[in-house]
Order: C-alpha cells, then sequence, then structure tokens
C-alpha cells in the first residue's frame, strides 16, 4: 500500500540547501520565578502527590476549569488531563470547551493560541516562562522585514510562533496539516514559510512547490540525526519507524530512503497526533519514535501490549518539562498566570488560525 507520509517520487536529485540553522538563545527554566514561588510557598512543600492531586481535583470543579495536556508532558499530567491531545487538537478543545477557565499545560506559544480563540475565557499556563526555541527563533519585525523583501509573498506561520508573528501571517499551521494548507494556496503565489526549515523542507517535497524558508530549528528535534534513526532501526528490524517532520534528519532520511537504507513501507512523517492514530491502527508490535520523549507515555497508553522504543533517548524538551505537578496545582489555586494576548493583535492572529480551520 502506498504510504502516505511520503513524497510520490523518492529520488536522490533534489539538492539539500546548505542551511546555517538560525542561532538561538536558549534561557534557562532551570530556575524560573514559579519554580522559585513553589520552593517559597507556606503550603506547597509540605504536600504529598497524592495531596496534590486531590486538591486539583477539587479546584478544578470550584473553578469550572478544564485541563490540556500536550502530549510531550510530564506522565503525571497527562494522567491528570482532561484532554491530552497535539497542537492542533489542543486548540481546537480549547475552542469548543464550556468550562470558563483553561489549565493549559504546554509552551506559551499553544496558550496564547487558546487565549486568541476563547477571549472571554481564563487561560493559564503553570509556568510564564515555558517557551520554545523554535518560536523564538523570528520575531514579528523579521516578518515584517521578510514580507517587505517579497511584497506578493503569503505568509505560513507553523503554530509554534509567538502571537504577534501569526498576526503577521496569512495562514497558520500545524505538523497535521502544513501540506494540506500549502496545498490549498494558488500554484502562481510565492510562499513565506515560517520558522521551522525542516518541517518546510518537507513540506516542499510533498508539494512539489518551491517554498521561501526561514532557517529556524527546534533544538529537542534538530538534535535527532540519521545515525540515532538508522542505528536503532538496524536493533529493530521488525518495527514501524515514526519520525516528527521537525526532526533535523528527516531530509537526510528521504535520502535513505530511496537509496533502500530505511523502509519505505515502515516509515511514516507524522506530527504527534499523526503518531497516536499510526499506533491505533498499525499491526507492527514495535515501533520506534523519532520526536521529544514525552510522547512514549502518551503512546504507551493508547497501545500498553506495545513496545515504543525512542530513538534518541535524552530528546527532552526541558521546556515542557517545566510544567509539573505543583505548578499545576499553584495555578488553579492562585489563578497564575494568566495569558492575554491584546486584542490588536489577536484580531489578526486569529484570522490567520482560522483561514487554516476552514482548509482542514
Ligand atoms: P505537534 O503539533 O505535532 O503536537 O508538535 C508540537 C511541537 O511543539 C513539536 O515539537
Ligand atoms: Fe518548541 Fe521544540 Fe519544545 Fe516543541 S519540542 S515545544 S518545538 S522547543
Amino acid at each position: 500500500m502506498k504510504n502516505p507520509t511520503l513524497p510520490e517520487h523518492l529520488d536522490t536529485e533534489e539538492e539539500l540547501p546548505m542551511v546555517v540553522p538560525r542561532s538561538k538563545t536558549r534561557p534557562s527554566v532551570a530556575m524560573t520565578e514559579a519554580t522559585r514561588a513553589i520552593l517559597q510557598d507556606a503550603e506547597i512543600p509540605h504536600l504529598s502527590e497524592q495531596e496534590m492531586i486531590e486538591r486539583i481535583q477539587h479546584l478544578r470543579q470550584q473553578r469550572n476549569a478544564i485541563i490540556l495536556a500536550h502530549n510531550y508532558q510530564l506522565p503525571i499530567i497527562q494522567d491528570l488531563a482532561d484532554f491530552v491531545g497535539d497542537s492542533l487538537q489542543l486548540s481546537q478543545q480549547a475552542a469548543q470547551t464550556d468550562a470558563q477557565v483553561i489549565a493549559f499545560c504546554g509552551v506559551h506559544f499553544m496558550a496564547e493560541t487558546a487565549a486568541i480563540l476563547c477571549p472571554d475565557k481564563t487561560v493559564l499556563i503553570p509556568d510564564l516562562e515555558a517557551g520554545c526555541s523554535l518560536a523564538a527563533t523570528v520575531t514579528a519585525e523579521e516578518v515584517r522585514r521578510w514580507k517587505a523583501q517579497h511584497p506578493n509573498g503569503v505568509v505560513v506561520a507553523y503554530v509554534n510562533t509567538n502571537a504577534d508573528v501569526k498576526a503577521e501571517a496569512d495562514y497558520c499551521c500545524t505538523s497535521s496539516n502544513a501540506i494540506k494548507v500549502v496545498q490549498a494556496i494558488p500554484e502562481d503565489k510565492e510562499i513565506l514559510f515560517l520558522p521551522d526549515m525542516f518541517l518546510g523542507l518537507y513540506v516542499q517535497r510533498m508539494t512539489r512547490r518551491k517554498l521561501h524558508l526561514w532557517m529556524g530549528e527546534c533544538h529537542v528535534h534538530a538534535g535527532i540525526r540519521p545515525e540515532d534513526i538508522i542505528g536503532t532501526l538496524n536493533e529493530h528490524p521488525e518495527a514501524d519507524l515514526l519520525m516528527h517532520p521537525e526532526c533535523g534528519c528527516v531530509s537526510q532520511c528521504m535520502y535513505a530512503l530511496a537509496e533502500g537504507d530505511l523502509p519505505a513501507e515502515r516509515t511514516f512523517i507524522y506530527g504527534t497526533g499523526g503518531m497516536v492514530k499510526h499506533v491505533r491502527q498499525s499491526p507492527a508490535p514495535v515501533h520506534l519514535i523519532a520526536t521529544e520523549v514525552g510522547m512514549l507515555h502518551r503512546l504507551q497508553k493508547e497501545a500498553p501490549h506495545k513496545r515504543f522504543i525512542p530513538v534518541k533517548a535524552d530528546a527532552i524538551c526541558e521546556y515542557m518539562k517545566t510544567i509539573t505537578l505543583p505548578k499545576l496545582y499553584r495555578s488553579l489555586r492562585d489563578m497564575v498566570y494568566e495569558v492575554r494576548v491584546p486584542e490588536e493583535i489577536a484580531v489578526r492572529a486569529r484570522r490567520a488560525i482560522e483561514r487554516m480551520v476552514e482548509i482542514v
């Protein structure tokens, strides 16, 4: 059967761009304001895990709150959440909920997206410093300058961007719908795709459209190399291989596929939501996972009888992991930190998100 996540023609002809990833500064999340507040709190350091869980359950009822968690969150947070999903599913859940408070266990741009879609709800993030190295690679001012160089360009912004960057975009997209969004744009239009260059290269191959790419990358996925993939696959030749399109090795893996060094019938490129769907229906007993390792807990719960092996066990997003049980409790107890997006930015960012939703 045809593998829909790979290009129709695998070839080794397309030249890889000589990419120099945009350098990033990554603020440390080792001691955030929220971490400090927990250490100094009069109550929290004395509570057991079970006591915190009980208090969270009580507060969630009292405040009419819903807990949303991304697939990379710590197991204890995923287990407590009302809904666990990918970035698109989390925005859809936020938009649909009747709850008055959304405790968003994910990173800041995701909570901002929820705040943009639900201006009448209170969106909380347990640690305001849960950022994203990829979103940090591009500012709104840089997008404005890029657009000035391509006045007829259509800007497609991956959801991993700050709200003011989304406000500069014509369309938003996520890893699960980037191909469809690009395909919906008329062929004669120039497309400026930002900020993830690896996702952009993959979309370029799948759609056979030439895109202008922003040279941003996520430090976690950029660190997953072809040798990690090939080494793990050699140890488990019977396994399905699931790779996130942000991975730094996707382009090289296309070459390995064309050369027959990777099995085309068992290699799949998916966002985190696509990975969940895949393991529900694939007969493979073993899956090799090329993304952030929080995904393994999510997949193991979906398919407890299957085996999931990370291709890189230290692919850990420290921003995602800065959300902890004590911080979630404090967030609901003290109603911190509220994520708000100024209305003039939210209006424009919402337009780009809604255009995406109309397509998928
Ligand atoms: P998904 O949209 O696939 O959940 O990915 C979000 C993300 O941050 C990947 O690193
Ligand atoms: Fe951002 Fe990468 Fe973390 Fe995803 S894994 S939230 S892209 S830093």
